[in-house]
């Protein structure tokens, strides 16, 4: 994203957009950006056109209000600051179930177009299918959160004859201290928000001798997401 589109967003932020919907005078808000009235408001226009905000146009002004989006541009820019300032640990756990899904995994992980590009950018070819983890505990839903946040690595979408294949990010994790894999969120799931799907080199289920049930400790550092 462009640093002057940030900024602005960063300054909507700033004046409480991310929970109400803000009223922007533009002479004021140009003022503070220190830039025209005109370069302000084509800003704001193209955050709206990104989908980073939402505007109302009112007689006196705008009501602004940032989408989830423009809330995560600005939370990877938090987790990253915080990470430099606070000196807090890096490193990230979360630990999940494993459960048999509903077998899709193991197609999309044999499309080779998926394959190549999972071999290029994470640097292993995967096991034909994902594992399947359910997260038990709040914490654990809220690093998820924390996780998505970050623009990860993306495998692009593409299209065949019969039908098009959506995009996907990985996040390189450590599998139970042992195996370097990665989470992967399909854009496309039929999963909620307490389920994360792994992917790695090896059939995990055999290399670390798993069953549905048993809990898998997932080790993310952050400082590769940046
Ligand atoms: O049926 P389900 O959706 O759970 O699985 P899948 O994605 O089609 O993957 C096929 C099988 O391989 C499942 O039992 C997964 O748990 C397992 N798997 C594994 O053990 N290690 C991997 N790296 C990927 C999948």
């Amino acid at each position: 994203m462009d640093d002057k589109l940030w900024y602005t967003l960063f300054l909507l932020a700033r004046k409480g957009a991310v929970k109400n919907p803000v009223e922007i005078s533009s002479t004021r808000f140009c003022e503070e950006l220190n830039v025209s009235q005109q370069t302000a408001s084509r800003r704001l226009q193209e955050l709206e056109k990104l989908g980073y905000i939402t505007r109302e146009i009112k007689r006196q002004g705008q009501l602004i209000k940032i989408t989830e989006k423009g809330v995560n541009i600005l939370k990877e820019l938090y987790y990253g600051l915080r990470a430099i300032f606070e000196e807090k640990p890096t490193i990230v756990k979360l630990e999940g179930e494993v459960f048999t899904g509903l077998g899709e995994g193991r197609f999309y992980l044999s499309l080779e177009k998926y394959r190549k590009q999972i071999l290029e950018k994470l640097g292993f070819l995967p096991y034909p299918g994902t594992l399947n983890l359910k997260l038990k505990n709040k914490v654990d839903l809220e690093t998820r959160k924390m996780l998505k946040s970050f623009s990860g690595i993306r495998i692009k979408g593409f299209k065949n004859d019969l039908r098009t294949y959506g995009d996907a990010i990985c996040y390189p994790v450590l599998i139970n201290e042992k195996i370097s894999g990665a989470i992967i969120f399909a854009q496309r799931t039929h999963y909620g928000d307490d389920v994360l799907e792994i992917i790695a080199p090896v059939c995990l289920r055999e290399t670390l001798k798993l069953n549905d049930g048993d809990t898998v400790v997932l080790t993310v550092d952050l400082r590769q997401l940046y």
